[in-house]
C-alpha cells in the first residue's frame, strides 16, 4: 500500500442544524473470535462502524452503539447472501469486509476424516469466497477486502497441516489470483496476524485510502 490518508468519518450537515458522524461501515466476519473481539473495538475507536459477523457466540460480541452483531454460517451461501443484502438496506453502502473467519483443528492425518479436511476448506477457504462474491459487486472502489492469514500460509506446522493447507489455499487464491483480475473494483489483500497488535496495526494501515 503507497502512503494515504486514513479514511475519516464523513461529516453530514442536517438542516435541523445537528451534525452527524457518518462511520465508514466495515462487515467482519468472525467477530466472535478471540482476534475478532479486539479487532471490532479497534475498529470502532477508530471512528468506523462495524457490522459483528456471528455464528454461535452472540455474546462475545461486544455491546457498543457502533458495533451491529449479525448472524452468520460463512459455510451456507444464502446466510452468506442474507448477512451482506441486510448490512446493505441498512447502510446502503459499506467500505470493507474482513474475513477473519478459520477453524483450526489439530492432529495427524489419520485423526481427520474426508468429511473433516472438507469442512476446513469450506469453512477456511470456500467461505471466505462466498462473502467476497457477495460484496464484491456492492464495493466501492475505493472498499478494502482483507482476508487474515497465518504464519500456517507459509509454513506448515506439525498437526497443523489440514489448517495449513486451508491457509496456503487462501493466500494464493487472494494474492495470486482474485486480485490480479481485470474486473475488480479493488484489490483483496491478505494479512497476517502473527501479534496481535501487528494485526491491529496492518488492518488500521490498510484501510487506508490511496491517494
Ligand atoms: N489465534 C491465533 O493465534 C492466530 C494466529 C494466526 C492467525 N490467526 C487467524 O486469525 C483468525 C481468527 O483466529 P482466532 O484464533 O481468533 O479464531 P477463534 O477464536 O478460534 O474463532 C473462530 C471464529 O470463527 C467463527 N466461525 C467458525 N465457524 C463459522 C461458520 N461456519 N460461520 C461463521 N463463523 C464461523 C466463530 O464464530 P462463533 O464463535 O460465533 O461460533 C469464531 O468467531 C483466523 O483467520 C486465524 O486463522 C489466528
Amino acid at each position: 500500500m503507497g502512503q494515504g490518508v486514513r479514511q475519516s468519518p464523513i461529516i453530514v450537515w442536517v438542516v435541523t442544524g445537528r451534525i452527524l458522524f457518518m462511520r465508514p461501515v466495515i462487515i467482519v466476519s468472525g467477530a466472535s473470535s478471540s482476534l475478532g473481539v479486539i479487532l471490532c473495538q479497534e475498529l470502532v475507536e477508530n471512528g468506523y462502524k462495524v457490522y459483528a459477523g456471528y455464528h454461535f457466540n452472540r455474546a462475545k460480541i461486544l455491546r457498543n452503539q457502533y458495533i451491529v452483531p449479525i448472524k452468520l454460517d460463512i459455510t451456507s451461501s444464502d446466510s452468506c447472501k442474507k448477512a451482506i443484502s441486510k448490512t446493505i438496506s441498512k447502510e446502503k453502502s459499506f467500505f470493507a469486509l474482513i474475513n477473519l473467519v478459520a477453524i483450526s483443528p489439530s492432529g495427524e492425518t489419520l485423526d481427520f476424516s474426508v468429511s473433516d479436511f472438507q469442512k476446513i476448506l469450506d469453512v477456511n477457504v470456500v467461505g471466505s469466497f462466498r462473502l467476497i462474491h457477495e460484496v464484491l459487486p456492492k464495493l466501492p472502489k475505493n472498499g478494502r477486502i482483507i482476508n487474515i492469514g497465518s504464519l500456517s500460509g507459509l509454513i506448515s506446522f506439525p498437526k497443523f497441516s489440514l489448517y495449513s493447507a486451508s491457509k496456503f489455499a487462501l493466500r494464493v487464491y487472494i494474492t495470486n489470483g482474485c486480485r490480479k483480475e481485470d474486473t475488480l473494483s479493488t484489490s483483496p489483500q491478505e494479512q497476517l496476524p502473527s501479534f496481535l497488535f501487528h494485526l491491529l496495526h496492518r488492518v488500521q494501515q490498510e484501510i487506508e485510502f490511496q491517494h
